[in-house]
């Protein structure tokens, strides 16, 4: 298996994805790439961070101010900068950037099956937050962006989001929808869908429908030709993915699709990082308990003996299952493509929700440690 120095990774990119399954520790490890990176003289680092549950953001002290990046104190040599992406304030950009005229970006803007889709719906999140990436990197502010993707059904969806765009508006859906008579019809036929739809999404579901999809119509072009542009981005040499996974069966296994439709697109895969690994090694010849009776009792001579045997027993057995998972992943981790680097990054003590916790993780990533030996 190939190896690799995540400091050099994050020394050698101006931008690194950062990919996954859902609940991997995305987020985690993008703030502790964006931690690592900042540790030089005179380097500004962005981490673009896209956590719903605001958690990290609030742990870092940028509480909940979106849409701009914060500076987070962290005493280090260069700056290390985080944004809580905006969605709707991206969109709305987009939408202002696109419109023909302004009347057609006041009626968009204040469409109501617009703002649902822009405000609510979690996948919206994925293109915009390619779209603010790139926008990003045209200010030439940042040495390293590190873009931290939405939670997603699977990793690729990320990827696919500026094709996803292209075809929308290619593609016989909008076609479709926008030709009047045809559309008439159509609504027609599903009036009784569109009623439900009105009363759950409370508001004039038909019209607004029809008046999105004709309006939206009319910024093809720009759409177009600015996730053409998005997606080409994504295979600059200056641009990596950092894969991030667990060591079990469902995550471990999207990354052998990842990297191949990484590789399909001619992106780059610089990591797997194997996160909350289990910290002992799965076998290293010594089944037995960690101490034994005796040297405990040694340790602690005032207390009593049934109490030093019943604590070290509860230790032998916790060292027993840990072995035991760490057999299991190491069989996992066998799985993992051989032909991209992968690091192991151990589950800490306790959750990540502060500076000091992603500094430890950052240690640790910077150590980087071979998942498979
Ligand atoms: N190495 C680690 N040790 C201990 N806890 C960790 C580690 N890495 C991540 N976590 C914890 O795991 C949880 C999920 O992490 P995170 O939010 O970064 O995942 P995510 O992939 O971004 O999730 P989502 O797909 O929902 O965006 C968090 O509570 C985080 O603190
Ligand atoms: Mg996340």
């Amino acid at each position: 298996m190939s190896t690799v120095s995540i400091p050099e990774l994050v020394a050698d990119h101006s931008t690194l994805i950062v990919a996954g399954s859902g609940g991997v520790g995305k987020t985690t490890v993008a703030a502790a790439l964006g931690y690592l990176a900042a540790d030089r003289p005179d380097g500004r680092v962005l981490v673009l961070t896209v956590d719903p549950a605001r958690r990290l953001a609030t742990a870092l002290g940028i509480g909940d101010v979106g849409g701009v990046p914060r500076r987070v104190d962290t005493g280090l040599r260069g700056e290390l900068w985080v944004e809580m992406l905006d969605a709707r304030q991206e969109w709305d950009r987009l939408i202002s950037t696109h419109a023909p005229d302004e009347g057609v970006r006041d009626a968009v803007l204040s469409n109501h099956l617009y703002r649902h889709i822009t405000r609510r719906f979690v996948q919206s999140h994925e293109y915009v937050a390619m779209e603010r990436l790139h926008r990003l990197h045209t200010t030439e502010e940042w040495d390293l962006i590190v873009l931290d993707t939405p939670p997603s059904r699977n990793a690729l969806d990320l990827l696919d989001a500026p094709a996803r765009m292209c075809d929308f508006f290619g593609g016989r859906l909008l076609r479709w929808l926008t030709a009047p008579a045809t559309s008439r019809f159509a609504l027609q036929a599903f009036r009784p869908i569109t009623l439900v739809a009105d009363r759950i999404l409370g508001g004039p579901f038909v019209s607004d429908l029809t008046e999105f999809f004709v309006l939206i119509k009319t910024m093809e072009k720009g759409f177009v030709e600015r996730a053409t542009e998005v997606e080409k981005s994504l295979s600059q040499e200056s641009t990596n993915f950092v894969i991030v996974t667990t060591a079990e069966r469902g995550p471990a296994g999207e990354v052998m699709r990842l990297v191949q439709e990484l590789a399909r697109r001619r992106c780059r895969a610089g990591v797997v990082v194997v996160n909350r690994t289990t910290p002992v090694p799965a076998d290293d010849g010594n089944e037995a308990s960690v101490l034994s009776v005796d040297a405990a009792s040694r340790l602690v001579p005032d207390a009593a003996p049934a109490v030093v045997t019943a604590v070290v027993e509860m230790m032998g057995e916790t060292l027993d299952q840990m072995r035991h998972s760490a057999r299991a992943e190491s069989e996992v981790l066998r799985s993992l493509p051989g032909d991209v680097p992968a690091v192991r990054v151990p589950m800490m003590d306790s959750d990540i929700a502060d500076l000091d916790g992603i500094k430890g993780l950052a240690r640790a990533l910077g150590a980087s440690v071979p998942a498979v030996t």
